[in-house]
């Protein structure tokens, strides 16, 4: 069974002459132990289909299946619940708490998530992992774009979510942390059996993914990754 599944989605924003057909009869799957890439230019509906995917955002149509229950079938208190312990989001906006230091980040995630988060040496090996332990005093204003990315990267694997969700988690990092970031996804998915879906257009990940989509003007497509238009 696939941990995460997206059965003929599509999603309108607007109505009447400003209707406008977002994600088209999407169709996707992404299981454990795989690093799930979904390639697209920019408004092809990447976050849109993220969203979605992550119960953020409700489709239109269609369903969406996490563990094989369908999201749309739960009360709100069950999605809050699902979203809090299941799914880890990186999302374009970081989320970062401005008043807090880096290291209270991931205490004020335990005050949200009381159990199952990384332990004290499992969070120090990702710090270390993504090149970000000598920043756990800063505020996120004091952080670079890239140290931001990896910061946020980090809070969303410390709650160990059995899905990791990101939106262009790579945009502001040079090409050696975008392959140390494609490291640790790929290697997160396969030793934690995590089911880890990237969207975004940086196509510096495509040697990372176990599988690639590519998504068009809403149309999403499995692709070989040799044949990914580049654009
Ligand atoms: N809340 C919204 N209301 C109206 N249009 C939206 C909304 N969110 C996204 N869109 C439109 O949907 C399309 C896809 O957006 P998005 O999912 O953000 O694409 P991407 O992440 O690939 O850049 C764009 O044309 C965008 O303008
Ligand atoms: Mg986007």
């Amino acid at each position: 069974m696939s941990v995460i599944e997206l059965k003929n989605i599509n999603k309108y924003f607007g109505s009447g002459i400003s209707k406008v057909h977002v994600l088209k009869d999407v169709n996707f799957a992404a299981d454990r132990g795989q690093l799930i890439l979904v390639v697209g230019p920019s408004g092809s509906g990447k976050s849109t289909f993220l969203t979605i995917a992550g119960g953020l955002q409700t489709p239109s149509s269609g369903s969406v299946e996490v563990e094989g229950q369908a999201v749309e079938s739960l009360t709100k208190a069950q999605r809050d619940q699902l979203r809090l312990n299941q799914i880890g989001f990186v999302l374009q906006s970081y989320n970062l708490v401005p008043y807090l230091k880096v290291k209270e980040q991931f205490e004020f995630v335990d005050k949200i998530k009381h159990e199952g988060n990384l332990d004290q040496k499992e969070l120090a090996d990702l710090l270390d992992q993504l090149g970000i332990s000598q920043l756990v005093n800063q505020f996120p204003g004091e952080l670079s774009g890239g140290q931001t990315q990896r910061v946020a990267i980090a809070r969303a694997l410390y709650a160990n979510p059995d899905i990791v969700l990101a939106d262009e988690p790579t945009a502001a990092l040079d090409s050696e942390k975008v392959a140390e970031v494609g490291r640790l996804f790929k290697n997160l998915a396969e030793t934690r059996n995590k089911a880890v879906v990237v969207v975004t257009h940086d196509l510096r990940l495509l040697d990372f993914a176990d599988k690639t989509y590519e998504i068009l003007d809403g149309k999403i497509s499995l692709k070989d990754k040799e044949h990914v238009t580049d654009r």
